[in-house]
């Protein structure tokens, strides 16, 4: 049998310490976010029939690549979600939510995702995704509210990012785009890397546009753009949008290479970017609209759009300063009871509760009755103070209590204590 430790899977993470505490502050305040801007909870499972996703985002690379797709005791098809919209939209069409709630619906929701990509810098292959969706008879202010939305996200936790902005167009305006890219770039055939040919003759030759490599080619930077096959009317929506931005003061920067790596997008598309990153990861929102995939999974012709970022991705680039202050933000000052006193433990025990009821946290840690080992133990265990009891406390009905970092202490009736 063999001896090798069992250690957790690539690209997966045991969060503790520092990184959950930060993980704990920065989905807290995107939740408290969230209802700020009055969007509800939504929960769906981790797994879900694989047709969801193979259906509705064949050419992307997280169904044609990253998936993780199982086999279960029943021969069903099953994958491990790998983004969030498609599972939302499957519930909301599923419970008849559309039907129930008054429009827009407005859904958010933090859930593990799953993608088999290269683990690196804020790309893991379990990662935590938040994420919004908005669905109903959507129109530009709509989208603007979105994208204040996910900037007032950003500027929470002071990151500096540049707004990337594009228009897809509409379903039928995009289909011409691709066909005319299609032809075009196979007339560059040999000039392509072995996965942009792969990526000839379905929507994925859009990805050749804002591959890293490709976009560098000339060729490649001068193909046939969307808005050379869109409507007057909506390049009058995406200029009037543009002002829009303009208009509230956020700088953005059109980007006609911006597609987005997944089937469902139209119309638009954003990304905020790292500002002074040109990492692949640096993008920390990634959102658009996706009218596609509510008329595939809801049968309505409805507008939706919505945005995601990662837990992951946020901490990887937090900035000295905003990590410290999350990981210092209300905390809560840490008692460590102890007792010195033989046969007093179950009044100890009691006290602990009392005070626990009074949301004081707590911890009678039984086994320590010697002040020097506690002060030790209460460092180690990041306590912030001591309570100490001997004989003249239990008499007098008061508490020590040792703050450990002054290293002062001073002796309180309890009474007074939970005032
Ligand atoms: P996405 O661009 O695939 O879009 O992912 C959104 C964000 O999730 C990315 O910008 C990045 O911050 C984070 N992310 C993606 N992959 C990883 C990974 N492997 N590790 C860590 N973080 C990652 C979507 O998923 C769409 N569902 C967004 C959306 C919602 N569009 C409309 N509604």
């Amino acid at each position: 049998m063999s001896n090798k430790q069992i250690t957790a899977v690539r690209g997966t993470t045991d969060w503790f310490d520092q990184a959950m505490i930060l993980f704990n502050a920065i989905s807290h305040k995107i939740i408290a976010l969230s209802d700020l801007y009055t969007f509800q909870r939504i929960k769906t499972p981790v797994f879900e029939h694989a047709e969801l996703f193979s259906r509705n985002l064949e050419h992307s690379d997280i169904v044609k690549k990253e998936l993780y797709q199982l086999i279960d005791r029943s021969e069903r098809k099953l994958a491990l979600r790998p983004e969030g919209t498609a599972s939302i939209i499957r519930a909301v069409n599923e419970h008849k939510l559309l039907d129930q709630n008054p429009w827009p619906l407005k859904l958010y929701y933090l859930e593990p995702m799953f993608r088999y990509e290269r683990p690196q810098k804020g790309r893991m292959r379990e990662f935590y995704q938040y994420g919004i969706e908005l669905v109903g008879e959507l129109d530009q202010l709509d989208y603007l509210q979105t994208i204040l939305f996910a900037k007032k996200i950003l500027d929470t936790f002071n990151f500096d990012c540049v707004l990337n902005i594009n228009w897809l167009g509409n379903f039928a305006s995009r289909k011409c785009w691709v066909e005319q890219l299609n032809q075009y770039f196979k007339q560059y055939q040999d000039q392509l890397s072995e996965l942009s040919v792969s990526r000839l003759d379905s929507y994925g030759v859009l990805r050749i546009l804002d591959d890293k490599n490709e976009s560098k080619k000339d060729f490649v930077r001068s193909a046939p753009t969307i808005d050379q096959f869109i409507s007057l009317e909506e390049q009058t929506q995406f200029k009037q949008l543009l002002e829009q931005l303009d208009q509230l003061g956020i700088k953005y920067k059109y980007n006609s290479s911006l597609v987005r790596g997944l089937d469902y997008y139209s119309e638009l598309v954003f990304e905020f970017i790292l500002a002074n990153n040109d990492q692949a990861q640096s993008t920390l929102i990634g959102g658009g609209c996706y009218q596609n995939l509510i008329a595939e999974l809801t049968n309505k012709p409805l507008k939706a759009i919505g945005f995601a970022l990662s837990i992951e991705r946020f901490i990887s680039y937090l900035d000295d300063k905003t990590k410290d202050s999350l990981i210092n933000q209300d905390q809560k000052p840490r008692y460590l009871l102890i007792n010195l006193v033989p046969n007093k433990e179950l009044a100890t025990l009691n006290l602990s509760q009392e005070l626990i009821n009074h949301n004081y946290q707590v911890y009678y840690q039984h086994k320590l009755n010697k002040v020097d080992k506690a002060i030790k133990y209460a460092l180690r265990a990041k306590f912030t103070h001591l309570i100490i009891m001997g004989n003249d406390e239990w008499s007098m009905q008061t508490m020590t209590i040792k703050d450990l970092a002054s290293q002062t202490q001073q002796t309180i009736k309890y009474k007074e204590f939970i005032k």
